[in-house]
């Protein structure tokens, strides 16, 4: 696959089929990924990939421990500033209208909205799932080496027919992850990431994005 069909292609799937991600492919996708670059090469991720029993024991408690509204536990970074800026904050309104409404869910139904992100927790239906931890220590420029690990993961697994969702979500309920992954006291999980085949008979709501002229300044005169 061309690296802009996988560009293009990629997006956040919020509905997987319940088939079965052989683990030759997402260790061959690792093991590609394996080569971001990172500053100095620090190499900063640690990755615990979760499928089979413990992703349903995980999912199970994780799901639970939501429904019945138990506290969140508490932050180890800020997900995002407490006042957004424009036009941050007008894209991240577009955002949830687009998630939302292409569930059928009224404008300001915030119950429906916490029902439907429940399944986060439930990956979607994935069958597998990654947690990718990064150490107490690191910094901006490590956390920012992360994404790019991240994000080649994701083309790498479009190159494989698969799909995904990146989810802060679970660092909500880290100690529930770490229940289950047992990552050495030192890391902080940065985010979960669902790995599947699309279940292709549910409609995925499209983002949109900025023009280039809000984001990209040529300097060539
Ligand atoms: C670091 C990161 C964390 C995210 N966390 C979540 C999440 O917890 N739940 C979710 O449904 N989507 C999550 N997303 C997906 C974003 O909402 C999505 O990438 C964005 O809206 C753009 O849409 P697209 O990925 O379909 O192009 C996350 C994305 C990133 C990069």
């Amino acid at each position: 696959m061309d690296v802009y069909d996988a560009v293009r292609t990629r997006h956040s799937v919020r509905a997987f089929s319940d088939r079965a991600v052989p683990r030759e492919v997402l260790e061959r996708v690792l093991a590609a990924a394996a080569w971001s670059p990172s500053g100095s090469n620090l190499q900063p991720w640690h990755t615990f990939v979760v499928t089979g029993e413990p992703l349903s024991r995980l999912k199970k408690l994780a799901v639970e421990r939501v429904v019945a509204g138990k506290p969140w536990d508490e932050p180890e970074y800020t997900m995002y500033p407490p006042e957004l800026a424009s036009a941050y904050r007008e894209r991240r309104h577009a955002f949830a209208e687009q998630r939302y409404g292409a569930l059928g869910i009224a404008r300001g139904d915030l119950e429906a909205r916490q029902r439907a992100a429940i399944a986060n927790w439930d990956c979607f239906g994935a069958p597998a799932a990654l947690f990718c931890f990064v150490d107490r220590e690191m910094g901006r420029p490590q956390w920012s080496d992360l994404g790019m690990y991240l994000q080649t993961v994701m083309l790498l697994l479009r190159a494989e027919g698969l799909h995904s969702c990146p989810q802060m979500a679970w660092a909500k309920v880290r100690t529930t992850v770490t229940d289950i992954v047992q990552p050495p006291e030192r890391l902080i999980l940065f985010c979960g990431m669902s790995i599947g085949y699309q279940d292709a008979a549910v409609e995925a709501a499209r983002t949109g994005r900025a023009s280039l002229t809000e984001t990209v300044t040529f300097i060539d005169s």
